[in-house]
């Protein structure tokens, strides 16, 4: 009979708080190393153009098999097969959860109950795809005829993080057109991306699913005006066009219909770059670009739907974090991409990550009974090198990282590139490695240091070692393996929702902020915050706020 869940998680539990047999500790790396010369290959798996190591983790093949029995009993193939079905296992909005519809064939056939799916998606890709070679023939034009070489992106969050960070690596001068992005409320934000347009030559998106967020909808009112004193009011039906699912919304801000390029509300903001939030993208890009992104991705959730869970990358990535997070207790996870075009991705995984993870109940409205997503952060090697990486390598809590590398660059630096993967290889080596007393004694002591300054100096010399981490090789950063390294995250994702029983595509803790912030806002128009509607701390600052605006 299969194992239950609760068994399964005590199994874990169980070979976390117990030394293992050689009597090393359950989340030791370096003894696992010395004894079994083919660790690497042991824990090592491929899919597609993709490499993930995971032997420089603790994982063990008795770990590894308690993790594969969770998943079984987590029926965590069940729950795919459902969610590739179009079934509501978005529950707490009544929704499917279909972002592998995006970037699949026509003959695909992804279905939401009645919908046709993968119709509707095939349909916008048409339309898609036409603007775009509208544009980049010169069809279509701005108000003045002049060609568009400019593209502005208004969105924030799923809108905006996914498009911004693909544009981000993907972007080279020889790319038709330039993308900007305009996300915070904040517009120092907009004061800054303006002077780098001219509105005759600039195609405005206004990419929200909601319509109706308050940060993107002020942007999009500010540039909707820039655009009106520059070029007249006609202009804007020519230079403005929206992504969004609420297409009542877009015809009231004023966009034209043939300008309203729809998504559905099964795709999640946080797994919406695939969808026409992704114009952006086709447009900087050109068409080919974005078709290729899409055809790594389907590449990624064709291994997802098929490999057994024991090589599926998705799923032993999340399994390994459920070892990590439930097993150890690591609370946190650095994302470190060796490649500077990968800038923004930690900032996309943040939100796609932290966003479907950050639950504290089950789907079944439970608290749940142990910890879930751990904070994502992170930053380019070798960056992240001579910023937070101390912490890492010697603070008191092991951080596993993600270590992304590129094998080929697309410059012809080549010194600089082997400086790149060197730190990055050293990085995860010495995290793993660490640098015993007797080690760090002996390097003292061959440096010529007397023997009272090696003592004094020694407990900070060691490193403990044994912090884990993930490796993730692209052979090459281009739109396919691109693709293929986003859809491996946003799949991770799925499995640990299913293996810790929540929903990973809902969002209402963001909710109660954008409510205060709406209380609040009026009564700063007013000058004066409301007598008791705020805590002593809101009300103090609002009143320096007012005070210090009227100072200045
Ligand atoms: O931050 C909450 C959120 O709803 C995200 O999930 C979403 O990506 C973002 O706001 C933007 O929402 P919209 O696309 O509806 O403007």
């Amino acid at each position: 009979m299969a194992e239950s869940v609760a068994a399964c998680w005590a199994r874990i539990g169980a070979l976390a708080g117990t030394p293992r047999r050689d009597g090393s500790a359950p989340g030791a790396i370096r003894p696992l190393f010395a004894a079994d010369p083919e660790r690497f290959a042991r824990f090592s798996r491929r899919a597609g153009e993709l490499l993930l190591d995971l032997s420089k983790t603790s994982l063990t093949e008795e770990v590894l098999a308690a993790l594969l029995d969770l998943a079984r009993a987590a029926e965590l193939e069940g729950k795919r097969a459902a969610m590739a079905a179009g079934k509501k296992v978005n529950a707490t909005e009544d929704r499917a959860v279909l972002h592998m519809a995006l970037r699949a064939p026509r003959r695909a056939a992804f279905r939401a109950g009645e919908e046709d799916a993968s119709k509707e998606v095939h349909a916008t890709l048409a339309r898609m795809r036409a603007f775009t070679e509208g544009v980049h023939g010169g069809a279509i034009r701005g108000a003045t005829g002049e060609r568009f070489t400019d593209v502005l992106n208004i969105g924030i969050g799923g809108s905006d993080l996914g498009p911004a960070m693909v544009a981000r690596a993907l972007w080279t001068p020889a790319c038709p057109m330039r993308a900007h992005y305009l996300a915070n409320v904040d517009a120092h934000a907009w004061e800054e991306v303006r002077p780098r347009l001219d509105p005759r030559r600039t195609l405005v998106l206004v990419a929200s699913k909601t319509f109706t967020t308050q940060e993107t909808m002020t942007n999009a009112a500010l540039v909707r005006e820039w655009l009106r004193a520059a070029l007249g009011p006609q202009a804007v039906a020519e230079h403005m066009a929206a992504l969004s699912t609420n297409l009542h919304a877009t015809s009231a801000f004023g966009i034209r219909s043939d300008r309203v390029f729809p998504f559905r509300d099964w795709v999640g903001g946080r797994f919406s770059l695939w969808s026409s939030i992704g114009l952006s993208l086709a447009l900087a890009l050109g068409w080919e670009g974005f078709a290729r992104l899409l055809a790594g991705a389907r590449a990624m959730d064709e291994h997802f739907l098929s490999a057994p869970l024991a090589d599926n990358l998705p799923a032993l990535l999340a399994l390994a974090e459920v070892w990590h997070v439930n097993g150890l207790g690591y609370p946190a996870r650095a994302v470190l991409p060796y490649d500077e075009r990968l800038a923004r991705l930690p900032a996309h995984l943040q939100q796609l990550e932290m966003e479907s993870l950050g639950k504290r109940v089950t789907l079944a409205g439970t608290l749940v009974a142990h910890a879930t997503g751990p904070v994502v952060f992170g930053e380019p090697g070798t960056n992240a090198q001579h910023s937070f990486m101390q912490l890492i390598h010697q603070g008191t809590t092991p951080v596993p990282c993600d270590i992304i590398l590129v094998a080929r660059p697309d410059h012809p630096h080549a010194d600089s590139h082997r400086k790149l993967l060197a730190n990055g290889l050293a990085q995860a080596e010495a995290l793993m490695r660490g640098k015993t007393a007797a080690e760090a004694k002996a390097e003292m002591q061959k440096a010529g240091l007397a023997e009272a300054e090696v003592a004094r100096l020694l407990p900070h010399r060691v490193f403990p070692g044994d912090r884990p981490s993930a490796a993730i090789l692209l052979p090459h950063l281009d739109a396919f393996t691109l693709g293929q390294l986003v859809a491996l995250y946003e799949h991770k994702v799925f499995c640990l929702g299913a293996l810790w029983n929540i929903n990973a595509f809902d969002q209402w803790g963001v909710e109660l902020g954008k409510q205060l912030a709406g209380a609040i806002l009026p009564e700063l128009e007013a000058g004066a915050p409301r007598p008791g509607a705020h805590d002593a701390s809101t009300e103090g600052l609002m009143r320096e706020i007012l005070a210090a605006a009227q100072g200045g």
